[in-house]
């Protein structure tokens, strides 16, 4: 077949060579991408008389009729036409002879694999930010059933303090809502159009920049064509958002694999996102949970991948940033499978509110209840802290709780507990008492939920 760049040689391509150098395997995927940048292209091209309005027409049908073809998987794919944009621009000249030549006037591939990732890349943002929503609604959701169920709040997977179950729930909209705004900020650094930057320096050909930017809904176009042509910084920031998320969610996966645990047996997961062992007939096994936390290896893995890659490339365009499209889609397909799957695992999920109540009275989650309600009587923090401390080695000795000591006992440490102490004492007391702003008692956490629901249901939710 003959070679776009044909006229210069005198041999044709070796085959391993072609074998090796081909991305057609893996950038098939961005012919929609491609189409519509072509189609941009050509129009900014007859308006401002590169071709005729004519030409235009015919070649913006054909490139419809191409991608028709590549979505009906018709169109069959070789190596020696390297990649997705040679594949289609073959086709188009196939179809219309000289009138396909003129697409590629005043464009390279350099502008225009660029564009065709940019366009891709702010697809798939919007593509990630609306599953997010997806999952923050589970969470809410759940938040609204959890509310009153007291649950206890882990630092170094050791018992803390008391919070509402429908804290731990908003505290993962949170995070994820980070990751919404990161991305949605990423997005204005994709939203800017390559195309024009031609090969590195631009053209000598009356190209209107702005005019296909506006075309393919770009917010601006880039400034520097040596910067433009190397450029691949949106894809680092989106697979860093992307690996961030992964992050979360693998921590969410870890937590709730301990929580479904016999140990532990907070939770129970739906069936229908268990599996059973081959060997063990009693067992019920977190696998989707389990390789949502294993996936974010290679998410993670894929920004290392696209910083080795890109560092020390000098500029402008070179054929390694070839291989920056198998990191991307794959941290984009992965991360999107992951939160396909969680509202449904997310929603489904049962607490069991008796098997948390049966030992929430354990490990002295009321213990910084008590320490506040001394500073609240005058004494210091630091005395407060040793107080309670030697209150809770009391308890230990006696095998009994906090709350279960009398009165003398407690004031016999210090004079000014009074009665009311008990007021402060047992897990749901030290729970409802946490009423800072971001705290965890089931009232503030009510007042948090409302504005997440408010949020969800306005218009950019
Ligand atoms: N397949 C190439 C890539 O993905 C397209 C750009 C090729 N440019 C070139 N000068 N060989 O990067």
């Amino acid at each position: 077949m003959a070679k776009a760049w044909g006229g210069r040689f005198e041999q044709p391509t070796d085959e391993a060579v072609e074998r090796f150098t081909e991305s057609i395997s893996f950038d098939a995927r961005l012919a929609e991408w491609d189409v519509r940048g072509s189609k941009a292209h050509v129009r900014m091209l007859s308006e401002v008389g590169l071709v005729t309005s004519e030409e235009a027409e015919q070649i913006e049908r054909a490139l419809d009729e191409i991608l028709q073809e590549i979505r009906a998987g018709r169109m069959r794919l070789s190596p020696e036409l390297e990649d997705i944009h040679m594949h289609i621009e073959h086709a188009l000249i196939e179809r219309l002879g000289d009138v396909g030549r003129k697409l590629h006037t005043a464009r390279s591939r350099n502008d225009q694999v660029a564009t065709d990732l940019k366009l891709f890349v702010r697809d798939a943002i919007d593509r990630i930010v609306e599953l997010l929503r997806e999952v923050q609604r589970a969470f809410v959701e759940r938040a609204k059933r959890d509310l009153e169920t007291i649950v206890p709040a882990y630092t170094h997977l050791q018992r803390a303090q008391p919070v509402s179950a429908a804290h731990y729930w908003l505290a993962y909209c949170e995070k994820f809502e980070r990751d919404r705004q990161r991305l949605l900020d990423c997005r204005r650094r994709v939203d800017v159009c390559p195309l024009g930057a031609a090969a590195l320096a631009g053209t000598s050909l009356p190209i209107d920049r702005r005019r296909t930017a506006e075309l393919l809904g770009f917010a601006d176009v880039t400034a520097n064509s040596l910067d433009t042509s190397s450029d691949r910084d949106f894809l680092v920031e989106f697979t860093f958002d992307l690996a961030m998320i992964a992050t979360h969610l693998s921590g969410w996966a870890e937590e709730w694999i301990i929580w479904f645990s016999t140990e532990f047996g907070f939770l129970k997961l739906p069936d229908a996102y268990t599996t059973g062992s081959s060997i063990m007939p009693q067992k019920r096994n977190p696998d989707v949970l389990e390789l949502i936390r294993g996936k974010s290896a290679r998410v993670i893995a894929a920004v290392q991948q696209l910083f080795v890659l890109l560092k020390g490339l000098p500029l402008a365009y070179n054929r390694d940033l070839q291989e920056d499209k198998l990191a991307v889609f794959d941290a984009y397909d992965t991360v999107r499978s992951c939160l396909a799957l969680a509202p449904a695992i997310i929603r489904g999920a049962e607490l069991q509110p008796d098997r948390i109540a049966e030992r929430i009275e354990e490990g002295f989650l009321d213990a910084t209840s008590l320490m506040e309600y001394l500073i609240r009587k005058g004494v210091p923090m630091r005395a407060a802290h040793e107080t309670v401390g030697r209150l809770v080695a009391e308890c230990e000795r006696r095998g009994v709780r906090l709350a279960d000591l009398p009165l003398e006992a407690l004031r016999a440490v210090d004079s000014r507990i009074d009665e009311d102490v008990y007021q402060v004492l047992g897990s749901r007391n030290a729970a409802m008492a946490l009423r800072s702003l971001g705290g965890g008692s089931p009232a503030v956490v009510a007042e948090r939920l409302a504005e997440w629901e408010k949020r969800l249901a306005g218009a950019d939710g």
